[in-house]
């Protein structure tokens, strides 16, 4: 096999009381990559469609992971990208992300796959920092794993699969402003209080209960982020007004999807899904800022060959 497609999904990280830990992958959107050996030696960005992104290796998130799967390796060929970007960069849903895993899944697997998820996951991480200016791997894991994920540790790297209840369903809202990572996490507290802190795991420790109990009362009473939110929060326009009428709508719980500006919504059942979705979109219709909306099942397999 000299060359291989590939669908690189989107993904929701933070997940409320889960900064920089959990995350879970989405179904239907996200990128695609066609991923190519090359007698050349070396890692060449052929294509960029969709959005405009840097084509040097070094300058590119998905060449950057690309590259430090390379230098590990040592093949005696080389390998072109091409990416067909249809997440927006700065959106909150793992665009970066979707590219630093793309890169590395395909070229395992053309490589005869060498490498497990956490090792890809590993390499990925060099690609997302570039993009963060820091390394962590919420958004990466659950595009590599599927399903919910819980980076116990990024040093050494260990990730956790979380089970994920049957008719749990994600609502998402894209306003189209674009909040970078780096800025979202510039203007975070760096000591948090106490209480807070208790808040926080007592929160993210009954989260993962409810999520390998399918307890869906429990999984409501635990999707509140007492730490990041407050800050964030003030970066996306209508933020109180959407979680206000999403809760309304009967939804689980509501948070900031990543870094922002994305919001994302948890629902027990695809109506209640849906509800959500219109409830948000009335708020966002009445303002001048244009958005996407759309509901999603959680995506159990994640990045995948097409
Ligand atoms: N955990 C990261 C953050 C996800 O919220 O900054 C975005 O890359």
């Amino acid at each position: 096999m000299n060359e291989i497609k590939i669908f690189s999904p989107a993904t929701v990280a933070n997940v409320a009381c889960g900064f920089d830990v959990l995350g879970f992958c989405l179904d239907h959107v996200g990128d695609e990559m066609v991923i190519r050996k090359t007698d050349k030696k070396g890692i060449f960005i052929t294509k960029s469609i969709g959005f405009d992104l840097p084509m040097e290796a070094e300058l590119n998130v998905a060449g950057v992971s690309a590259l430090a799967m390379y230098e590990a390796t040592r093949p005696d060929f080389g390998f072109e990208i091409e990416i067909h970007k249809k997440i927006k960069p700065g959106s909150g849903i793992g665009s970066s992300a979707a590219s630093a895993v793309g890169s590395v899944f395909g070229m395992n697997e053309l490589l005869g796959r060498p490498y497990n998820k956490t090792e890809l996951t590993q390499f990925a991480i060099k690609g997302e920092a570039l993009a963060s200016k820091c390394e962590h791997a919420d958004n990466l894991a659950p595009a590599i794993f599927g399903g919910f994920t819980l980076v116990k540790s990024l040093k050494p790297l260990e990730v956790l699969q979380i089970p994920v209840p049957d008719n749990l369903y994600a609502t998402i809202i894209h306003p189209k402003i674009e909040i970078k990572t780096a800025e979202a996490r510039a203007i975070l507290p760096k000591e948090v209080s106490l209480q807070k802190a208790i808040t926080q795991w007592s929160n993210f420790g009954s989260l993962i209960h409810g999520l390998h109990t399918n307890d869906y009362q429990l999984i409501k009473r635990s999707l509140h982020d007492a730490i990041i939110e407050p800050h964030r929060s003030k970066l996306i326009p209508y933020y109180g007004e959407v979680k206000n009428e999403a809760l309304k709508a009967g939804a689980l719980g509501i948070g900031i999807s990543g870094s922002g500006p994305s919001i994302f919504s948890l629902s027990e059942g695809i109506e209640q899904a849906e509800n959500v979705k219109d409830a948000i979109n009335k708020v966002y219709s009445k303002t001048n800022i244009e958005f996407d909306t759309f509901v999603s099942k959680i995506n159990i397999d994640g990045i995948k060959i097409i």
